[in-house]
């Protein structure tokens, strides 16, 4: 399946749908289900070609209360007019006009999609008739679809399966004029990127510690980054150690593994040399804890605490096919984190590419530590202003739960420009304090600092030690521990890995001009 280097790309966003945005009458579409987004309390006119079409069956559905269109309400029903082409339409509740946002149009669209491959539907067309937001709409509409169509079990061999999406339709008003389409087509195709995309770094988390080594995730992220055209250098455990990048490397050491560095350019041609956003994604492709070990309970998860290299990585990915008019590197430092015997002990003392010294208080610390060599790399790259995302505390998940990732940084400027970026792309984030008399719990005897500052704001801590080697230009950071895996399977989201901050990073290289300098 997999031939030339394009092909990787598919075969890791796992979409080959195609999406077309047409101004139509919904009978006419060639599809085999139709979507139709209802809001609660407004049900269709009588004289709507749904409601004829199904016969009536729309408006007793509502009358009786079947279907009231509250938020992620689904309501399938038969066409019996047998000149339309689709032969199923499903209603989509909406919610309150009054709670409309974007967001939920895209929660929508996925709940509706993930509904319409359940009952083996393969072509679906989503039909949205309001001219206002077009392009915002077109491209949630898309992004959530091409979410429905992402496939976790890759290693079941059973062969009935439901189907993958094959072709995409918006059916704008049958009267939308030239200028609509052409907004609405440019938004679907922005949106198809952005959803495989957030469909790539679901399917590198998903894999397990042992299909995704650090090798195999660099080898994947290569193929990933020169598919969508950007400059991929993947650096070895000798140039890791040339670089005295003893924080990844120290972690490393009880892992028969290598570690690796896989570092993205995404340099379009006319751009000015600065801004230059840096990108740094935590790569543990499995966290045992190492000698300070977890429990047994749960440690299968550790697979995803790769969950922020992925993003960084699929990110990059989209900010190149999307031709994203800025300067951007991304960093991922990855490496297993295991209890060897040559592994890191308690009390054991690093020093980073940056010169600063490190005692390992808890191996299991061990996300910081090599995000402290990513970020001094990507300031060496150049980098301007510095975003990192990673699964790394247990704190913030307790702090925020499952559904909010956490955000921390300086200036408060650089934090509101991730935090409007993230609000955009539809990433649950809140901002966290900084306040400097956390720091005193990191304090060490032997060394500048320690890699634990006990269990108290777990959260905050982690995140102050990583700023002790973000330099000092802008920086911030997402602590995606709770957010990253979906336990709790949403109307919107399955089971398993969610793709979070994909659709913030991607948002965030368009904002520059917003940007404190
Ligand atoms: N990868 C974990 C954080 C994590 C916990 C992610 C739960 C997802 C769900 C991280 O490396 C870790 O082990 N953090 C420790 C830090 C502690 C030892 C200071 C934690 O949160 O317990
Ligand atoms: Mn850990
Ligand atoms: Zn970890």
């Amino acid at each position: 399946m997999v031939g030339g280097r394009h092909n990787y790309w598919m075969a890791t966003v796992q979409n080959a749908a195609t999406v077309e945005v047409l101004a139509a009458q919904p009978g006419s579409v060639e599809t085999d289900l139709l979507i139709r987004p209802v809001f609660e309390g407004e049900p269709l006119p009588a004289d709507d070609s749904l409601v004829v079409a199904t016969a009536g069956e729309v408006s007793r559905a509502s009358t009786s209360g079947e279907f009231k269109g509250k938020l992620y309400d689904l309501f399938f029903t038969p066409i019996i007019d047998p000149r339309w082409k689709a032969r199923r339409i499903v209603l989509a509740g909406l919610g309150r006009r009054s709670d409309y946002s974007v967001d939920r149009v895209r929660r929508v669209a996925t709940a509706a999609g993930l509904a319409a491959r359940q009952r083996r539907h393969a072509r679906v067309g989503m039909i949205w008739t309001d001219p206002h937001d077009l392009e915002h709409t077109s491209q949630a509409i898309v992004e959530g679809l091409i979410l429905a169509d992402f496939d976790a079990a890759q290693y079941k061999t059973d062969e009935d399966r439901p189907p993958r999406l094959r072709g995409l339709h918006i059916v704008l008003a049958p009267d939308a004029i030239y200028d609509a389409r052409k907004t609405a087509s440019a938004a679907a195709e922005r949106g198809r990127i952005t959803g495989e995309s957030c469909n790539a770094a679901r399917a590198l988390a998903n894999e397990p510690g042992n299909t995704l080594t650090p090798r195999v995730f660099a080898e994947r992220a290569a193929a990933l980054g020169s598919d969508a055209r950007l400059a991929v250098e993947v650096l070895d455990e000798h140039q890791i150690a040339e670089l005295g990048m003893g924080l990844l490397l120290g972690v490393s050491r009880g892992s028969a593994e290598p570690p690796r560095l896989i570092v993205l350019r995404h340099s379009p041609p006319g751009v000015p040399a600065t801004p230059v956003l840096g990108l740094v994604g935590k790569g543990i492709t499995f966290d045992s804890g190492g000698i300070s070990i977890k429990p047994a309970d749960g440690m299968e998860r550790m697979k995803d605490d790769m969950a922020g290299g992925a993003a960084v990585i699929c990110a990059m990915c989209a900010i190149s096919l999307l031709n994203a008019p800025i300067r951007v590197v991304g960093v991922v430092p990855t490496t297993e984190n295991m209890p060897g015997g040559r592994a890191i002990k308690p009390g054991d003392i690093l020093r980073g590419a940056s010169g600063k010294t490190v005692e390992v208080v808890n191996t299991d610390a061990e996300g910081r530590l090599i995000l402290g060599d990513g970020l001094w790399y990507a300031q060496r790259l150049g980098a301007t202003h510095l975003v990192d995302v990673a699964t790394l505390t247990g704190a913030c998940v307790v702090a925020l739960g499952k559904i909010t990732s956490g955000l921390f940084g300086r200036p408060s400027e650089w934090v509101d420009v991730v935090r409007r970026a993230a609000e955009h792309a539809g990433d649950r984030i809140w901002p966290m304090p900084l306040f400097e008399e956390y720091r005193d719990q990191l304090r060490s005897d032997i060394a500048d600092f320690t890699n634990t500052g006990g269990r108290p704001a777990g959260a905050i801590t982690a995140a102050l030690f990583l700023k002790e080697f973000a330099g000092s230009i802008p920086w911030a950071h997402l602590d995606i521990a709770g957010t990253a895996w979906a336990e709790e399977p949403q109307p919107y989201l399955p089971r398993g890995a969610s793709g979070v901050a994909v659709r913030t990073l991607i948002e965030l290289a368009w904002t520059s001009n917003t940007w404190p300098r």
